[in-house]
This record gives C-alpha cells, sequence and structure tokens, in this order.
C-alpha cells in the first residue's frame, strides 16, 4: 500500500484488533466486527460460491469514529470469516469516511458505489448540511473483495438537484434490461426526506430520472434506500410483481412514532414505475424491536433476495449496549429471505440456520428450558384469543393480549439485561406462529411467518427461556454453531 495514510489506518486497525477480547456476550453466529463498531451492512452479494458482506467499520473506539468498511465472508450465511478491511478513507473524495453503499456483480466483478463523506471546513458557513460537505458518489471495482482498482468519481454534490440538501448518500445499484439503475437517500432543503433513482448506460455516466417521496412528508432525511421486485407466492396471486422501496426515515414524531425508536427502517409497496411516474403505498416497518437500521438487501445466485439490517440504532440515548466495556459494539441480523405473500412482505431467517438445530424438545401449551444460549423456537397452531407469554433470562418478556404483541424487559435499569431497553409494541389483528432466534446477546423474533419482526440485543446474567402459550405446539431447538 503506497498511500501512507492507507498504510497507517492499516497498522493501526491492525493493533487494535490485536487487543480484541469479545468477552462473555461474543456471538455465536452473527457477523460482528472483530473490535470497535459496526453499522450498517454494505455491498452485499454473491460471487462465485462465496457471500461477502461489508460492513461499516469503526477500529479505534466502540462508540465510532472514522468510517471504513470491514469485510466478511461466508459459505453459508450463518459462519463468518473476517476478512480484514477492504476500503479506506485515503482519498481526497472519501477522506472523511467511506460511507455506506452496495455491490452490483457483473461477469465475476463487484461494482462496488458508496458514498465518499468530505466535511470541508473551507467552505462559508459550514454546518455539514447545507455547506461544507461533499457527498461523492465513487465507483470502484473487486473481483475478490480483498483488492481494489483506482476509486473513480461518479458523481458530485453538483450532479444532485439544487433544492437538496449536501445530505445525499448511500448509493444502491441494480440492472433492469441495458440500463443501470442506482437509488440514493436525500434530505432536502425544506427538510423533506426522498429518493433520487439515477440511470446509467455504462455505470460511469449516471443522470437523474426520478425523485420519489410520499404524499405527506414522512421524515428530513431517508437513508439507504433499496429497491427490489418480488414475485408474489401466494396460490391465486400468479406470480404478481410486488414492488419494494426500502428507506431509513429520521425525523419521525408524533402519534404511534413517539413511543418507537428514535429512527426507523421500512418500505412502501410502489405502485407504477420507480425509474419514471409511481406512487407509494402506506410505509411499514420492517421491524418493531430496538436494535434495527438501515438494511440491505441482495439477490443470491438461487434467486433468493435476502435482507441484513445492522442490529443497531444510531444516536440513541436511553438504552445501551453491555459490550462497549469489551471494546467492541452492534452485530448484523441473521440475514433474512424476504418473499411477498398476497402483497405482503415476509422475512424469513435465511433456511440454512436450520441445518444447525440439534436436540429438539416439542411440547404443546408451555415449556422450559436452562442455559439457552443459543436457541431457535418456533411456537405454531396459536390459538390467538389467548394470552401468550414467552420469557427469556427471566427479563424480557414477548407477550401477546388483547390485540398487543410487545416486547418488554421487566429491569429498564442501564445494567440490566435490557440495558436501559423498555417496552416496543404494535398492534395485530390475529396471531399465527411465533419464531425467536437467540444468540448470546441477541433476540429476533418473527411474527407471523415474518410479517413483522422484532430484534434486539440483550444481555443476559443466566440464560433460561419459559413459553406459556395455552394448546398452541412449543418446539425448540439448541443452535450449535461451530466455526
Ligand atoms: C446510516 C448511515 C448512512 C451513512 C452511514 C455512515 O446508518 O448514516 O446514511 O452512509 O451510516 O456510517
Amino acid at each position: 500500500m503506497s498511500n501512507p495514510l492507507a498504510s497507517d489506518l492499516n497498522a493501526m486497525r491492525q493493533a487494535m484488533e490485536r487487543t480484541a477480547n469479545p468477552g462473555r456476550f461474543a456471538q455465536a453466529f452473527h457477523l460482528v466486527p472483530p473490535v470497535g463498531w459496526l453499522n450498517d451492512p454494505n455491498g452485499l452479494c454473491q460471487l462465485g460460491d462465496t457471500y461477502h458482506a461489508f460492513f461499516q467499520y469503526s477500529p479505534f473506539s466502540a462508540e465510532g469514529g472514522v468510517k471504513m468498511w470491514g469485510h466478511c465472508t461466508s459459505h453459508d450465511m450463518v459462519r463468518w470469516t473476517y476478512e480484514g478491511t477492504a476500503l479506506y478513507p485515503d482519498q481526497p473524495v472519501d477522506v472523511g469516511g467511506v460511507y455506506s453503499g452496495s455491490a452490483y456483480v457483473e461477469d465475476g466483478v463487484m461494482h462496488i458505489f458508496y458514498t465518499g463523506n468530505v466535511k470541508r471546513e473551507d467552505a462559508y458557513g459550514y454546518d455539514y448540511v447545507n455547506a461544507g460537505r461533499e457527498a461523492n458518489t465513487v465507483h470502484v471495482t473487486s473481483t475478490d473483495g480483498n483488492t481494489f482498482g483506482p476509486k473513480k468519481l461518479v458523481m458530485a454534490n453538483a450532479d444532485y438537484p439544487g433544492d437538496d440538501t449536501e445530505h445525499v448518500r448511500d448509493p444502491k445499484v441494480w440492472r433492469d434490461g441495458d440500463t443501470y439503475y442506482m437509488v440514493q437517500g436525500a434530505r432536502k432543503k425544506d427538510d423533506t426526506g426522498e429518493v433520487l433513482v439515477f440511470s446509467s448506460p455504462d455505470l460511469e455516466r449516471w443522470e437523474l430520472c426520478n425523485r420519489i417521496t410520499s404524499n405527506t412528508r414522512f421524515g428530513y432525511m431517508w437513508e439507504c434506500p433499496d429497491y427490489f421486485e418480488l414475485a408474489d407466492t401466494g396460490e391465486f396471486a400468479n406470480g404478481a410483481i410486488v414492488k419494494v422501496l426500502s428507506v431509513s426515515p429520521q425525523g419521525l414524531h408524533g402519534g404511534d412514532w413517539d413511543r418507537r425508536n428514535v429512527y426507523q427502517s421500512g418500505y412502501f409497496v410502489l405502485l407504477g414505475d420507480v425509474t419514471q411516474t409511481c406512487t407509494l403505498l402506506p410505509f411499514a416497518l420492517w421491524d418493531a424491536g430496538f436494535d434495527f437500521y438501515a438494511p440491505q438487501t441482495f439477490q443470491a445466485d438461487d434467486g433468493r433476495r435476502i435482507l441484513i439490517g445492522w442490529m443497531g440504532m444510531p444516536d440513541e440515548k436511553t438504552y445501551t449496549n453491555l459490550t462497549v466495556r469489551d471494546g467492541w459494539q452492534h452485530c448484523f441480523t441473521i440475514p433474512r429471505e424476504v418473499t411477498a405473500r398476497y402483497g405482503r412482505v415476509l422475512q424469513w431467517p435465511v433456511r440454512e440456520l436450520e441445518d444447525f438445530r440439534t436436540n429438539l424438545r416439542e411440547q404443546e401449551g408451555a415449556i422450559d428450558a436452562e442455559d439457552t444460549k443459543t436457541f431457535d423456537l418456533l411456537i405454531d397452531d396459536i390459538d390467538f384469543d389467548q394470552p401468550l407469554t414467552v420469557t427469556l433470562a427471566g427479563q424480557m418478556q414477548l407477550t401477546w393480549r388483547e390485540r398487543r404483541f410487545e416486547m418488554r424487559f421487566l429491569d429498564e435499569d442501564m445494567e440490566s439485561t435490557g440495558a436501559g431497553r423498555k417496552s416496543r409494541f404494535e398492534y395485530l389483528d390475529e396471531l399465527r406462529n411465533v419464531r425467536v432466534v437467540g444468540d448470546m446477546s441477541s433476540v429476533e423474533v418473527f411474527v407471523n411467518d415474518g410479517e413483522l419482526t422484532f430484534s434486539s440485543r440483550y444481555y443476559p446474567e443466566h440464560y433460561s427461556l419459559s413459553v406459556e402459550a395455552p394448546t398452541a405446539q412449543v418446539h425448540l431447538w439448541d443452535l450449535e454453531v461451530k466455526a
């Protein structure tokens, strides 16, 4: 590496990683940073028989810092191997951080597009919103995720609409016919979030072709957009195409938003053409738990649409993660297969996870187990007129009562199992089944075949699990995941 900034960052990063000692909350099968801080999933793709996942990585502090792209690979999306750091902020176009982006694979080449973030003090009246921030769209190629060609600037602030602020970022690229498309998230000067859609004949020259926002203002910024189409699997849906625009909006207040997370992630089903004229159906949350943000999807070679979220929450002051004292913070969700059934979008853990199930216990109505460090729990045939309670580690309760599904921590103290987390809930018409996937310090709950999920970190003293679900069938497996 000839660039001194990159080579010094590389040496410092490796020195930090040598100090890593993740402690008792180390995850068994969730992608984690080796040390320091992780946020968004980036550049998710499959190349040959290898899945690649990059992540927003700040190795020098568990509380965040300079952003680079860490890199992991996997052959089953359950066991991840850390490969080192792929992209450093080492050029004038990205010196303030290699921010989020995506990978588009063609002919064995990963085309990575990301936001080169630059904060400039030499701009008059700089506030990093309307002045002083460069949001550079950078293109770089790789055939293995480890070595890269030169970073090429393909768009800069002047290429974005004049009524946007300098908050434009997180390119996600796909191809349709002979044309390439890209969505980016943006904040308009009137503090409205929107998605910009660009098209290109060659991945180099990009032109704005659409701007998408909701009918009424929905937050001030939409981060990490993604667009994909699903063939409806409903028996009588005849494979109808469901178009999904995923965004992470910031700045939602009032009504139900006040009891939810500081920022949200969800999707709009889109009617019309994403590149021309379209309308958005009402926003639906991807996940109603405490820790879920900035998801990204990719299509596996076998056709599955896979979604991975960041199991964390930016700018959250009321709760924390007890791993910070072990020098690391945050992880990814389990990769989830995304499907559509009768217009509803469903998430379900990748089927590969089921290969790691052992020690099945099955019972009707109730189950109690100890030492449930890594587990997969399925409750089905639920009579939704009956109450249901799942208690994890004696502290986290999942309850269903009077059409309300709730995830709640019994002790709300910052030092407790929930580390300050209190309650998240949503109202549902019915409850048919619940699946809970537990790792050492995380719980992911899939409700009604994955119509809604609740993801959360937790920090148990003692691991245990207890289910009360009158007349339902309860199936419990250990998950045994070894590297
Ligand atoms: C979302 C986000 C992105 C940005 C990245 C920086 O969490 O703010 O919009 O590219 O994180 O780490």
